[in-house]
């Protein structure tokens, strides 16, 4: 387990079969919290945090909050020394309550609502990235007298991170971004610096997610250089500042790639200052927003087994008390996971494995093709590492199952983060 990429830093093996994270045992988090509960290792969420600091040493890095966001990691977040990018008034909302400063904030979405923008700019956040013409021409309506919103616009920069489709976010055709190609973008550039109570600070682009070659990273960064020379051919201004987005590639599985941090602000720097040198440009403010690289393998979510089937291909179907309620990613991308058996040794040999959920889809599989000791049995506990983002955050009620809760852990000691949900508070929204 220790030097495995998967398991929290901080996560060891007990001769007894047993799993520690943070120095706390797996079987005794799932005795006093129940299951299923999603464990977060506070001190690889800060490691991976100082991890990139240290890549980008003069640039801004800015955690993407849909990752995993409560008050605790807004918390760690902030006294890491990175900043947050927000996606919605419900994000912000989480932010302000850990008084994260709005001056090293910004706010996302393809569609951000009125309400989101009123509370972008009532919480002082730093800069809004804007996604379209509407959102310019809303801005510019709703900007107080006292201070111009400062605006990045994001550019899809057409340049492919073959990643899955449904996060594939640096080619034209989806729904993010104003394309290069088209003129778009231009034309954005164009309708913000005509409005004097909107501030063009800077570009964006966000490839999306879970994309492990660098070289596309360094063809967006080059294409957006390229865009700043425009820019200031066109206009005469240079926004000062480029944001290249987050999606930086993580293994879900031992000995599958992930991007190192090192690596990736050594080669997106070098291209930024190549591109800018090519182009006589000032070096801008570079900005990454990593999300999944943060908090992923910070998260372990231990579940019980509730019943062991036989399916006519010799695998054991091993049904757990969670599933696609807590970890939707299976089923949206065909990600996969690995599992284990915790809390006690394996006694004989081991079998081809699914660990299924136990909601009303039969898609509901945690892991296809695990491999577990051949007399797993209901009140066992397993656990699924590289948990830690886009997990809770994307959790559902389906079959009105009360969500997990997040408990963090750190030298010998737990703290719910957040708590498990109730049939109560399922009730409470139930009016009718
Ligand atoms: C604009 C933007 N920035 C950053 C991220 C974070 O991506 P990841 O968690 O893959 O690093 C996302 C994810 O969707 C995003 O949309």
């Amino acid at each position: 387990m220790t030097g495995s990429g998967v398991w929290p830093a901080t996560a060891r093996e007990r001769p007894d079969g047993d799993v520690s994270v943070g120095g706390v045992r797996l079987t005794a988090v799932a005795q006093r919290f129940g299951t299923p509960a999603h464990v977060l290792d506070e001190e690889d969420v800060r490691r991976r945090c100082r991890a990139f600091r240290r890549a980008f040493p003069d640039g801004e890095v800015a955690y993407a909050g849909k990752a995993f966001l409560c008050r605790a990691m807004a918390r760690w977040i902030a006294e890491e020394g990175l900043s947050l990018d927000v996606c919605s008034a419900g994000e912000l909302a989480v932010a302000r309550a850990a008084r994260f400063p709005g001056e090293r904030m910004l706010m996302h979405g393809n569609a951000k609502t009125p309400e989101d923008l009123r509370a972008a700019l009532d919480h002082g956040v730093d800069r809004i990235v804007v996604d379209s013409f509407h959102e310019i021409a809303r801005l510019a309506a709703l900007a107080p007298d006292t201070a111009r919103p400062r605006l990045l616009v994001r550019v899809t920069p057409g340049v492919d991170g073959r990643t899955h489709a449904a996060v594939t976010t640096g080619t034209d055709g989806q729904k993010f971004g104003l394309s290069l190609a088209s003129g778009a973008a231009a034309e954005a550039v164009r309708r913000i610096l005509a409005q004097r109570r909107l501030d063009l600070v800077g570009l964006h682009c966000h490839l999306g997610s879970q994309i492990t070659d660098v070289d596309a990273f360094e063809r967006a960064a080059r294409r957006m250089v390229a865009f700043l020379a425009r820019i200031r051919d066109e206009h005469g201004v240079v926004p000062p500042r480029l944001d290249l987005g987050g999606g930086f590639g993580v293994g879900y599985r031992d000995g599958e790639p992930g991007l190192d941090p090192a690596t990736l602000g050594d080669r997106l720097r070098g291209a930024v200052r190549e591109a800018c040198a090519g182009h006589r440009l000032p070096a801008p403010l570079l900005t990454v927003e990593p999300g999944r690289a943060i908090v992923a393998r910070a998260g372990v979510t231990v579940y019980r087994v509730v019943s062991v089937k036989h399916a006519p291909d010799g695998r054991l179907l091993v049904a757990v008390d969670g599933g696609m309620s807590d970890n939707p990613r299976p089923g949206l991308y065909g990600a996969r996971y690995e599992a284990r058996l915790v809390g006690r040794r394996c006694l004989g040999g081991d079998r081809a494995a699914a660990v299924v959920g136990r909601h009303c889809e039969a898609g509901d599989v945690l892991v296809g093709d695990a491999r577990l000791p051949a007399d797993v049995r209901p009140g066992d506990l397993l656990a699924v590492p590289c948990t830690g983002a886009y997990h809770h955050s994307m959790a559902s009620n389906y079959n009105l199952v009360p969500r997990p809760p997040v408990l963090a852990v750190r030298d010998g000691g737990v703290r719910p983060l957040v708590r498990r949900e109730t049939f109560d508070d399922l009730l409470t929204r139930d009016v009718g």
